[in-house]
């Protein structure tokens, strides 16, 4: 099932530079299954044509108020949510105003919809005390304001003021239209992708994870309202936006920065690959060709069992992940076990498609009980719904 599924959103789009943007935000929505009605301002129209939204839609996009009498309450009666992006300065005053002087503003002022509001204007503008009182009066009853990102603007300066990109807005617009609560405001902890161990400045050991499974795990939980925190090895492949992302590059360090982050977490899903192996010294120069070089591993420090006295004296529910090439299932048993986990999810590192560096997987669960799960091969993002299904339905037996 894709995210937006069966949900109907209403995309008011104003008159600002970042008009063009919202074109590929709806593109992104429909890509996700959201069914979409756009409106326009009249100064959006300036920027960008009505077209250009009903060639993405295949619908009709709304401009005037006078066009089909009574669109500006239907439009958003029948919304799951509001979306107005970009937000200008103007549109921003008119609504906290309860202005309904065209379309856009009385089709939001008329709905019961959750609304998000994403600002782009000048930096000036959007600092500017009115500006601010006005988005503090929106927030205020109950308006959801995402961005505006700092960042290089159209007119040559740089500052607060850019509008979100797209792919930034979607993971928002999920958060605000998801229905299954069971993990909201709790706060959840995740590791994902690689750790490294220098040899010397330049070389280091490490392995191939990509991080993916953590982050499509991270934002996930982050849309189904949870209070995230994402520890992260080194990678290239893009954090998601939402959750707090803290970047590590040792196993040290993110065993450092882990437990911090656990004193006040509920769960814990650890999909990092820390290193097992690191050097037993690091040359503090570069070690050079001529010189040879005779590699010594020991154990690095192991992040599950460091923690677990803490884990278990807290009760935080934690998922683990076990890759392996042979024995799969005792392997992910005995470290279910010795590890303190509640759910290990055990994938192999040989099979195609699955594992480290491939945008799929396939798991298979355990948990304490001993209950073997296996689970179809899937994209991570969809496997990590799964996932936290499961957590949260444990979770509530637990506390029943
Ligand atoms: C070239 C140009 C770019 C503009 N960009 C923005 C902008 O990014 N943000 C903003 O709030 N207003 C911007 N404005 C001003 C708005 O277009 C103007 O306030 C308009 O009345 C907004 O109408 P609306 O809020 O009904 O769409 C821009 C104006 C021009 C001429």
């Amino acid at each position: 099932m894709r995210p937006f599924d069966g949900r109907r959103v209403l995309l008011v789009v104003s008159g600002g530079i970042a008009a063009y943007k919202s074109a590929i935000l709806t593109r992104r929505l429909i890509e996700a299954g959201a069914g979409v009605e756009v409106i326009l301002t009249a100064a959006a129209e300036r920027f960008i044509g009505r077209v250009t939204f009903e060639g993405i839609t295949g619908r009709p996009a709304h401009a005037s108020l006078w066009d089909r009498p009574m669109a500006h309450l239907d439009l958003g009666l029948e919304a799951d949510i509001v979306v107005v992006a970009p937000a200008t300065a103007n549109l921003i005053s008119r609504l906290a105003a309860g202005a309904a002087d065209d379309l856009a503003a009385t089709a939001v002022l008329a709905s019961r919809a959750p609304v998000i509001l994403c600002p782009a204007m000048n930096t000036r503008m959007w600092e500017h005390p009115i500006t601010q009182a006005n988005v503090a009066r929106l927030v205020d009853v109950g308006y959801g304001i995402a961005g505006p990102a700092d960042g290089p603007l159209a007119e040559g300066e740089s500052g607060p003021g850019r509008l979100l990109e797209p792919e930034e807005i979607l993971p928002r617009i999920g958060r605000a239209l998801e229905t299954a609560t069971g993990l909201r405001g709790r706060k959840i902890v995740v590791t994902a992708g690689p750790t490294r161990a220098a040899l010397d400045p330049v070389r280091f050991i490490s392995n191939r994870s990509s991080g993916r499974m953590g982050f499509a795990l991270a934002e996930a939980a982050w849309r189904r309202g949870a209070d995230v925190t994402l520890i992260s090895g080194p990678g290239r492949v893009p954090r998601p936006p939402g959750p707090d992302v803290v970047e590590v590059e040792t196993a040290g360090e993110m065993l450092a920065v882990l437990e911090t982050a656990l004193t006040d977490a509920d769960i814990l899903l650890m999909a990092a690959a820390v290193g097992d192996f690191e050097p037993t010294r690091t040359a503090d120069s570069k070690i050079k060709k001529g010189d040879g070089f005779q590699l010594l591993l020991r154990a690095g420090p192991d992040l599950l069992l460091e923690t677990r006295a803490f884990r278990e004296r807290k009760g935080i529910f934690t998922l683990g992940f076990a890759l392996e090439t042979e024995d799969l299932l005792a392997r992910g048993r005995e470290k279910l076990e010795r590890k303190g986990m509640h759910l290990v999810a055990v994938n192999s590192a040989v099979e195609r498609d699955a594992g480290f560096e491939s945008e799929t997987n396939r798991i298979t669960l355990i948990n304490r009980s001993g209950r073997v799960e296996e689970l179809p091969l899937a994209k991570k993002t969809e496997l990590a719904d799964e996932l936290l299904d499961r957590i949260e339905a444990s979770m509530a037996a637990a506390e029943r």
